[in-house]
């Protein structure tokens, strides 16, 4: 009887593991047939009727039993498995040999550009790059520069102070003065970086870039400084603008002039960049004062010098047409994007 049962559940077991569709679904199965509820354990509650020599040979059938339905489970999960697997990966196939969708590539700052296509102009001249501190003692910023305290020159920069004798640096000049106190003449240099100046505007920012030019040899006029501004404004516009020199002041040139060149955008003929005037302000300039040399340790007046500077933004705005000088600090990609290669 019971021997009957046991081959009833056997074959109930094994038709249920084979037709059991997922491994979910075969565990299921366990479960009830082999489980601690399950079929089997009922039929060992049985047991108790039966005799002492029946007892061995009825648990000896059950063991042998359950243990080829392990095996027939053990298989079958292997084979559901397997083939989950299979479907899983087909399902998410990668193909490999697809093309990537790309790196985008970054655009440099216009700011960037423009120091280094000054740079690269006057480095055909014979101008190498120099840089130097942000926070710049007084010395440095105005003293030496011919600006001594009290002179109302000071008024023409909105100076941050750090403390008492030093400052956020308000132009590149001041490495001027510390290229010609470590360095030996001749000197063509470029002094170049950012500034500071307390003041905010559509057109004025209060962190903006100059770059400069000095030069320092034994003869250096007027005729010298315009020379080389009038060959910078073609090379950098690629136009054949003329340059023209408005008397001005500075107190570390002597005389001092106020830049123009012919209008990039118009050629000359009036727009509103220019105003209708045809004329751009670019700069400043004029020839080293003595004061200026002698603070430094140049000998004068066996050695001269010309200076000339202009504002990287104001050169970027001309050239590329940008009407907005706060567009240089907000990193809007739309914006930097137009600048790429
Ligand atoms: N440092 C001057 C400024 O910031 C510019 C300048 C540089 C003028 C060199 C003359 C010579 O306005």
């Amino acid at each position: 009887m019971l021997k009957e049962k046991i081959e009833e559940i056997r074959a109930q077991a094994a038709a249920a593991f084979k037709a059991a569709g997922t491994a979910k679904e075969l565990y299921e199965m366990k479960v009830q047939f082999l489980g601690k509820q399950g079929s089997f354990s009922g039929l060992m509650k049985e047991m108790g009727k039966l005799s002492v020599e029946e007892k061995p040979v009825f648990g000896k059938l059950v063991n042998e039993v359950k243990q080829a339905l392990e095996v027939i489970y053990d298989n079958r999960e292997n084979e559901l498995k397997g083939q989950e697997l299979a479907q899983k990966l087909q399902s998410e196939a990668l193909d490999l040999t697809l093309p990537s969708a790309g790196t985008p590539a970054g655009s440099r700052h216009p700011i960037s550009i423009v120091i280094e296509e000054i740079s690269s102009i006057l480095a055909r001249l014979g101008y190498s790059v120099r840089t130097g501190p942000l926070i710049e003692r007084d010395r440095y910023n105005f003293e030496g520069l011919n600006i001594p305290k009290d002179h109302p020159a000071r008024d023409m920069q909105d100076t941050f102070y750090v403390d008492q004798s030093h400052v956020l640096r308000t132009h590149t000049s001041p490495i001027q003065v510390h290229v010609m106190e470590t360095e030996k003449p001749p000197l063509r240099v470029i002094g170049v970086g950012p500034v500071f100046r307390a003041d905010s505007d559509i057109s004025h920012s209060p962190n903006f870039h100059q770059i400069e030019g000095l030069c320092i040899d034994r003869k250096v006029s007027m005729a010298d400084l315009k020379g080389t501004i009038t060959f910078f404004v073609r090379e950098y516009f690629g136009k054949d603008l003329k340059t023209r020199f408005r008397p001005s002041f500075f107190p570390f040139t002597e005389p001092s002039a106020e830049v123009d060149c012919q209008c990039p955008i118009c050629s000359g003929k009036g727009c509103r960049m220019c105003k209708d005037s045809g004329w751009i302000e670019i700069g400043g300039s004029g020839l080293v004062h003595p004061n200026v040399l002698k603070f430094a340790g140049v000998q004068y007046p066996e050695w001269q010098g010309f200076a000339f500077g202009f504002g990287i933004e104001r050169m970027a705005i001309i050239k590329y047409g940008i009407d907005d000088i706060r567009l240089f600090n907000e990193n809007d990609v739309r914006f930097l994007r137009q600048f790429s290669l």
